[in-house]
């Protein structure tokens, strides 16, 4: 269920809200993306292909994290249908408007649309070759056409991505100014000022350092497996 609270809800406190292990996989991931671009345009593909089996990890973690972080950080608390977020776009310029200690439904939305294009992107980089000295780890095991489809979708892909990225970054500037809600400060001490009774429990770090060193072994493990 999405959680929403008056903007002004009586017996408000700073309570936890973005779980640990969700602050540094967002911390860590936009460090990589903008790792992988700098790579990828500057042709440093060894380096490009490491960091891209990590990006496909941290995708991973959070997938699974999504079903064993927080109440925030999970899918059942942010993932809402397309009235619920049609509603809240009509809303988007009341004032004020309703308030979400968690993501709301257009936000869910840019999160699993921004999951799911890394995924296609890092997914797609295994089978992709750049036709000179590198090939991906996958690119053998599949034939030459389906190999020169997968390179092109990731060399269309990263547009895509990189405008879902502009959006996101363009409506914290929204939120900030306009709506006159900082989103970015959470994100970063995990607190938002709302009811004592809407505090995340559970989340813990150690729990996520095991699902996380699971996946990186899925990941890293897999690929050397098949390759
Ligand atoms: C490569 C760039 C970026 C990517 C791929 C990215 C991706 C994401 C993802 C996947 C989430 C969901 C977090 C979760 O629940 O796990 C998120 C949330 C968030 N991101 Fe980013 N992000 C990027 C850059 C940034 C930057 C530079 C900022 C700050 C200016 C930022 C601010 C936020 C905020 C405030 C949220 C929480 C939104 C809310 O309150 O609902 N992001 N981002
Ligand atoms: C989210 C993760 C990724 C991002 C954002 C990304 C981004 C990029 C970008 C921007 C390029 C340059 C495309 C161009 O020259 O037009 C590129 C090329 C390439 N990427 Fe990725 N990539 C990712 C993951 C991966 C992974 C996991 C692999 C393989 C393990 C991979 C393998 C390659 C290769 C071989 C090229 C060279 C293609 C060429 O020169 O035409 N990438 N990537």
């Amino acid at each position: 269920m999405i959680i929403q609270t008056p903007r002004t809800a009586s017996g408000s406190a700073t309570v936890k809200v973005w779980d640990l292990p969700t602050r540094l996989f967002h911390w860590t991931l936009v460090l990589l993306v903008i790792a992988m671009v700098w790579t990828g345009w500057t042709g440093k593909l060894d380096l490009h292909m490491t960091l891209g089996q990590a990006v496909l990890s941290l995708v991973l973690f959070r997938l699974v994290w999504g079903f064993t972080g927080n109440r925030y950080a999970r899918f059942s608390g942010f993932v809402a249908g397309p009235m619920a977020g049609l509603r809240y776009l009509g809303t988007l310029f009341g004032r004020p408007g309703p308030n979400y200690v968690g993501h709301n439904p257009v936000g869910g939305w840019a999160v699993l649309a921004m999951l799911g294009l890394l995924a296609l992107q890092a997914g797609t980089g295994l089978f992709t070759s750049d036709d000179i000295v590198t090939d991906g780890p996958l690119f053998s095991k599949v034939s030459g056409s389906t190999a020169a489809l997968l390179g092109s979708i990731h060399r269309r892909t990263i547009w895509v991505l990189l405008a879902v990225i502009a959006i996101h970054l363009l409506s914290s500037v929204f939120y900030l100014t306009i709506k006159r809600e900082n989103l970015v400060t959470p994100m970063i001490t995990g607190r938002k000022t709302a009811p004592a009774t809407l505090e995340a429990q559970g989340g813990h770090p150690l729990l996520a350092l095991a699902i996380l060193a699971v996946c990186a072994a899925v990941v890293f493990g897999g690929i050397a497996l098949v390759k």
